[in-house]
Protein backbone atom coordinates (compact mmCIF):
# COMPACT_ATOMS: atom_id res chain seq x y z
CA UNK A 1 0.00 0.00 0.00
CA UNK A 2 3.12 1.96 0.72
CA UNK A 3 5.48 3.43 -1.88
CA UNK A 4 9.58 3.09 -1.20
CA UNK A 5 10.16 6.16 0.09
CA UNK A 6 7.11 6.14 2.98
CA UNK A 7 8.13 2.62 3.68
CA UNK A 8 12.38 3.76 4.27
CA UNK A 9 10.80 6.91 5.69
CA UNK A 10 9.02 4.53 8.31
CA UNK A 11 11.63 1.88 8.88
CA UNK A 12 14.89 4.26 9.24
CA UNK A 13 12.49 7.57 11.07
CA UNK A 14 14.66 10.19 11.74
CA UNK A 15 14.25 12.97 14.44
CA UNK A 16 12.91 10.82 16.42
CA UNK A 17 12.97 12.03 20.23
CA UNK A 18 12.35 15.31 22.22
CA UNK A 19 14.11 18.48 23.01
CA UNK A 20 14.64 19.58 26.35
CA UNK A 21 13.88 22.93 26.99
CA UNK A 22 12.16 23.48 23.74
CA UNK A 23 11.80 26.97 21.86
CA UNK A 24 8.57 25.75 21.15
CA UNK A 25 6.50 22.53 21.22
CA UNK A 26 3.04 21.62 19.35
CA UNK A 27 0.91 18.16 20.38
CA UNK A 28 -2.01 17.30 18.65
CA UNK A 29 -4.76 14.70 17.83
CA UNK A 30 -6.06 13.13 14.95
CA UNK A 31 -9.64 13.12 15.33
CA UNK A 32 -10.41 10.32 13.15
CA UNK A 33 -8.33 7.88 14.70
CA UNK A 34 -7.22 8.82 17.99
CA UNK A 35 -3.24 8.90 17.13
CA UNK A 36 -1.17 11.56 18.81
CA UNK A 37 2.02 14.08 17.37
CA UNK A 38 4.32 15.94 19.65
CA UNK A 39 7.14 18.19 18.07
CA UNK A 40 9.20 20.06 19.89
CA UNK A 41 11.40 22.51 18.20
CA UNK A 42 14.79 24.54 19.08
CA UNK A 43 14.79 28.05 17.32
CA UNK A 44 17.23 30.35 17.30
CA UNK A 45 17.09 33.78 15.76
CA UNK A 46 13.71 33.04 14.14
CA UNK A 47 15.77 29.82 12.24
CA UNK A 48 14.82 26.30 13.32
CA UNK A 49 18.05 24.61 13.95
CA UNK A 50 16.51 21.15 15.55
CA UNK A 51 13.22 19.48 15.36
CA UNK A 52 12.55 16.40 16.36
CA UNK A 53 9.17 14.33 16.99
CA UNK A 54 6.93 11.35 19.30
CA UNK A 55 4.53 10.01 16.91
CA UNK A 56 2.00 7.04 18.58
CA UNK A 57 0.33 6.39 15.21
CA UNK A 58 0.36 4.57 12.25
CA UNK A 59 3.31 4.74 9.16
CA UNK A 60 1.82 6.97 7.40
CA UNK A 61 2.15 9.48 10.51
CA UNK A 62 5.74 8.52 11.36
CA UNK A 63 6.95 8.87 7.82
CA UNK A 64 5.42 12.30 7.06
CA UNK A 65 6.79 13.42 10.39
CA UNK A 66 10.13 12.50 10.05
CA UNK A 67 10.47 14.01 6.87
CA UNK A 68 8.57 17.21 7.51
CA UNK A 69 10.87 17.52 10.70
CA UNK A 70 14.08 16.88 8.14
CA UNK A 71 12.36 19.32 5.37
CA UNK A 72 12.11 22.16 8.03
CA UNK A 73 15.28 22.41 9.72
CA UNK A 74 17.22 25.27 8.70
CA UNK A 75 14.22 27.04 7.77
CA UNK A 76 12.94 30.38 9.37
CA UNK A 77 9.69 29.71 11.45
CA UNK A 78 7.84 31.76 8.45
CA UNK A 79 9.12 29.43 6.08
CA UNK A 80 8.43 26.29 8.02
CA UNK A 81 4.70 27.63 8.18
CA UNK A 82 4.20 27.53 4.59
CA UNK A 83 4.77 23.32 5.02
CA UNK A 84 1.88 21.93 4.26
CA UNK A 85 0.88 18.32 4.41
CA UNK A 86 0.64 18.29 0.91
CA UNK A 87 4.33 19.67 0.41
CA UNK A 88 5.29 16.89 2.83
CA UNK A 89 3.56 14.06 0.69
CA UNK A 90 4.90 15.42 -2.15
CA UNK A 91 8.50 14.86 -0.89
CA UNK A 92 7.18 11.41 0.10
CA UNK A 93 6.11 10.37 -3.69
CA UNK A 94 2.54 10.21 -2.34
CA UNK A 95 0.72 8.77 0.32
CA UNK A 96 -2.72 6.33 -0.52
CA UNK A 97 -5.64 8.37 -0.43
CA UNK A 98 -7.04 6.98 2.88
CA UNK A 99 -4.03 7.75 4.46
CA UNK A 100 -3.72 11.50 3.77
CA UNK A 101 -5.41 12.31 6.79
CA UNK A 102 -2.29 11.44 8.73
CA UNK A 103 -0.37 13.84 6.74
CA UNK A 104 -2.41 16.92 8.43
CA UNK A 105 -0.39 15.37 12.36
CA UNK A 106 2.71 16.86 11.24
CA UNK A 107 1.65 20.14 9.44
CA UNK A 108 -0.29 20.90 12.74
CA UNK A 109 1.98 19.66 15.68
CA UNK A 110 4.38 22.35 13.44
CA UNK A 111 2.35 25.19 13.15
CA UNK A 112 1.21 24.84 17.20
CA UNK A 113 4.96 24.47 18.24
CA UNK A 114 5.45 27.75 16.22
CA UNK A 115 2.99 29.51 17.76
CA UNK A 116 4.18 28.26 21.03
CA UNK A 117 7.16 29.92 20.22
CA UNK A 118 6.07 32.88 18.73
CA UNK A 119 3.62 33.61 22.65
CA UNK A 120 6.91 32.63 24.54
CA UNK A 121 9.18 35.39 23.05
CA UNK A 122 6.87 37.89 23.19
FE1 LIG B 1 -4.01 7.66 12.67
FE2 LIG B 1 -2.71 7.44 10.47
S1 LIG B 1 -4.31 6.19 11.12
S2 LIG B 1 -2.50 8.99 11.94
Amino acid sequence: MYNSKVMEAFANPQNVGVIENPSGEGTVGNASCGDIMKITLKIENDVIVDAKFQTFGCAAAIATSSTATQMIIGMTVDEALQVTNAKVVEELEGLPPQKMHCSVLAEEAIKKAIEDYKSKKQ
